[in-house]
């Protein structure tokens, strides 16, 4: 341990109570909550900003995994305020790129040849920098690949990064490390399967094989003989970003089209075949210059437990709220009521979820939804807000939620967020 980091207490207290009181109500719903903590002013965001600063030099102290995790915290633009979001941001560029010598030397030893015995050409500087690795662009023949190239030692130092984490996300979150284990354990094994390259080719492959009849998407040709752990080649996909995208003023009617084609894309995986890209990020989604919705990057994927699903998805049905259904025991079972709650606990919590449900469900339980809709948006972060300033939960000692909801909620707010930039209207009907 003698690289461990030392990060000044007073700015994990100041971390602390910045961030400290969303994560109670639910792990699940840490991020989403953190938005609104201290959005009470002007003085206010000029705190924000002060925090944000320590929290991220403390962050940016620690390497490749805690970059992730600061990331995964800064995924949306609306879920942070501003001055966090900016600093968070930059986490991705953190990393220092890979130098070509590097990555020949990477090409040698895993696949025997340099890049330029393999294709025609390649770009001796990266194009894009992927969060653990960078892109490069290459060419056989006419057709253009992208190829993407981990850097070495990523996967050896994501347990002991963690272990760093571990105590300052306790802290921060006012929980134990033991109540958290459960959380960043589900966080852990992620990071550590993002690090194989060949889990995700094969899910890759996978994946897009079974949802290449859905409507409006695109996906790129894998290529696993020139991929292995550490390298990962596809075709390139030519197109914009969604915020580049928009820029170009597309119709209502492409904007639900591709709004559509991201919804089925997970309305497909979520309730059919129980595996999920779990990492709805703007990075993620290309269009293509025939309006395609491009699709890439399933090194982040959530297998849905049968059990746990048949308990989520029944927070989504149309009778849930109506009075009929036994919500107690429903929240006993997923996490978001504890054996040792008080009565006075469950009524505050009951009330808590029911209203976050009614909101959050929304989508579900009408035939079409409009996530243009800002003020639908505004009323996510206000309740989001309330909620994080209660007492009750601000005290509370207790991690509420279950674990597999991390990634599913964080897919869900990233997709309502990628909807809502798009300005789409969706067929959300289930029936
Ligand atoms: N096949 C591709 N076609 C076009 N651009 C790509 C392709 N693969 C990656 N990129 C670019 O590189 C970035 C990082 O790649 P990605 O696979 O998302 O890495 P990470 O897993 O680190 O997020 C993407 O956001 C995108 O801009
Ligand atoms: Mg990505």
């Amino acid at each position: 341990m003698k690289e461990q980091i030392k990060i000044p207490t007073s700015k994990v207290e100041r971390a602390t109570k910045f961030l400290k009181t969303g994560a109670k109500v639910g792990g699940n719903y840490i991020k989403h909550y953190s938005k609104g903590l201290l959005n009470g002013g002007v003085d206010r965001d000029e705190l924000d900003k002060d925090n944000a600063e320590d929290i991220y030099d403390s962050l940016s102290q620690l390497k490749g995994s805690a970059l992730k995790v600061a990331q995964m915290l800064s995924m949306d633009k609306n879920v942070l305020p501003t001055p966090y979001q900016s600093k968070f941001s930059m986490s991705q560029y953190s990393a220092p790129p890979l130098s070509y010598p590097l990555v020949v030397q990477t090409f040698k030893k895993s696949l025997g040849k340099t890049p330029l015995e393999i294709f025609d050409s390649f770009t001796r500087n990266a194009v894009n920098a992927a969060s653990i690795g960078q892109v490069h662009q290459a060419k056989i023949k006419d057709q253009k690949l992208a190829v993407k190239v981990q850097y070495p030692g990523v996967a050896d130092s994501i347990s002991s990064d963690l272990k760093i984490v571990r105590p300052i996300a306790a802290r921060m979150f006012k929980v134990s490390t033991v109540e958290l284990e459960q959380y960043i354990g589900e966080v852990e094994s992620k990071l550590i399967e993002e690090t194989d390259y060949n889990l995700e080719l094969e899910r890759s492959m996978e994946i897009t094989e079974l949802c290449k009849d859905l409507n409006n998407v695109a996906f790129p040709t894998y290529y696993p003989d020139y991929s292995n752990e550490r390298i990962l080649v596809m075709d390139w996909i030519d197109g914009k970003h969604i915020t580049e995208w928009m820029k170009t003023s597309p119709s209502q009617e492409d904007r639900n089209r591709i709004g559509q084609a991201l919804w089925d894309f997970y309305d497909y995986q979520i309730h059919t075949l129980k595996v999920v890209h779990a990492d709805p990020h703007p990075g993620n989604f290309i269009i293509t210059e025939d309006n395609k919705l491009g699709i890439i990057d399933f090194g982040c994927v959530k297998v849905i437990p049968e059990d746990f699903y048949n308990m989520y998805f029944k927070l989504m049905q149309a009778d849930i709220l109506d009075g009929s259904f036994d919500l107690e025991s429903l929240f006993h079972q997923l996490g978001f009521l504890s054996d040792n709650d008080s009565d006075e606990e469950k009524n505050f919590f009951m009330n808590i979820f029911r209203e976050m449900i009614e909101l959050l469900g929304r989508p579900f339980r009408t035939q079409t939804f409009d996530f243009g809709d800002d003020e639908y948006f505004k009323q996510i972060f206000e309740v989001g807000d309330r909620v994080s300033r209660m007492k009750e939960i601000r005290n509370s000692k207790t991690a509420r939620g279950n674990k597999h909801g991390l990634y599913i909620n964080r897919t869900y707010f990233g997709l309502y967020n990628l909807l809502n930039e798009l300005k789409a209207e969706v067929n959300t009907g289930r029936a």
